[in-house]
């Protein structure tokens, strides 16, 4: 096991050679730990679980069975990367449920954020606990613990918590990232070769598109936002600002206000960009989008978006918005 302490004298992870001394002795680290024994992981696709993952599958290959719960909130493409990139390239174990009717069906009407989170939260542990209990053989649980987690909290992330798993599995943690800041685990997921827009993805939060699709999520709403969110995706790749914002996404609220559309009357939901620049997400400034982008977005989302008729740009800093909505 790694301590808990990052050594005083720990030099930075910058580059790809020291990217790929830290991968050489943890891949001996971790096969000293695991032996011939089985490792489960939860794999959300996020940058420090994926990480995890590539470097357990070069340690222990098949050893390693990866579990991806898709809970019906991820945004456009990413349960399929997860798919494409650990299932088919690198060959793993991988376990993929797609949960999405088991969420969808237990947020039903529930507006409060709190409740949301929760919800989404206790049933990612539940589905999680199911699949681990049918599986035979598993000794370890890795995680994608990074250091800051460890500083700012337990130390154990609350979606992959040991302690949410019942009583009779309780496993050995394997955490070969624990020590490492959040800038030196992408140094080290482009040494192993992941695809750049996994290792340099934007923060996501656990409840994913749950948090963005305001009040009580329907399933056209949800819809609407995914496809949303998607094209502002692309349009900032096209422009060069994906790169330089640090995080950026659509917020569809639950109401409707009244437009045109092929000259009739069209009731839709607004679409709202948030677009932050932060260091530590306790504050945030606002990026200043061109105003030819946000006109090109605007025009994209209203004219291939069922249902959204208006496409706001939230101006507000953090303090006194927070970054997300709810
Ligand atoms: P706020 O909205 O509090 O967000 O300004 C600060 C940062 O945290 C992310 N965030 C979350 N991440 N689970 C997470 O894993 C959550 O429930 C959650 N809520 C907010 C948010 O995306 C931003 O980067």
């Amino acid at each position: 096991m790694l301590p808990n302490k990052r050594p005083d004298d720990m030099q930075r992870i910058t580059t790809p050679e020291l990217a790929n001394a830290f991968i050489d002795e943890q891949v001996k680290q971790i096969r000293a730990q695991v032996g011939d024994k089985k490792v489960l992981l939860a794999l959300s696709g996020g940058v420090d679980s994926s990480v995890v993952a590539a470097l357990l599958i070069k340690a222990i290959g098949k050893q390693l069975v990866c579990v991806h719960v898709n809970h019906g909130l991820m945004r456009k493409g990413e349960s399929e990367q997860v798919i494409e990139v650990f299932g088919k390239e690198l060959d793993a174990n991988l376990i993929y449920i797609d949960a999405t009717d088991r969420f969808l069906d237990l947020l039903k009407g529930v507006s409060a954020p709190e409740t949301k989170r929760k919800i989404i939260g206790g049933e990612f542990i539940k589905v999680f606990d199911e699949e681990a209990s049918k599986l035979k053989g598993i000794s370890f649980l890795a995680q994608g613990t990074i250091y800051p987690d460890i500083i700012e909290s337990d130390g154990v992330k609350a979606h992959h918590n040991v302690g949410g798993l019942p009583e009779e599995i309780q496993f050995e943690l394997v955490e070969p990232v624990r020590l490492l800041y959040k800038d030196e685990v992408r140094v080290v997921g482009k040494a192993l070769g992941l695809p750049v827009n996994m290792v340099d993805r934007q923060p996501f939060p656990g409840p994913g598109l749950g948090v963005r699709c305001l009040g009580a999520i329907t399933r056209d709403r949800l819809h609407a936002l995914r496809k949303a969110d998607a094209i502002l995706r692309e349009e900032f790749d096209n422009c060069g600002l994906a790169s330089k914002v640090w995080q950026y996404f659509i917020a569809v609220p639950d109401m409707k206000s009244v437009g045109v559309k092929d000259g009739k009357r069209y009731e839709g939901w607004p679409a709202i960009i948030r677009a932050v620049n932060t260091v530590d997400a306790m504050t945030a400034t606002i990026e200043e989008i061109p105003y030819s982008v946000l006109n090109k977005i605007t025009q994209r989302i209203t004219s291939e978006v069922e249902g959204i008729n208006r496409v706001l740009f939230d101006l507000t800093p953090k303090p006194v918005g927070t970054i997300e909505w709810e």
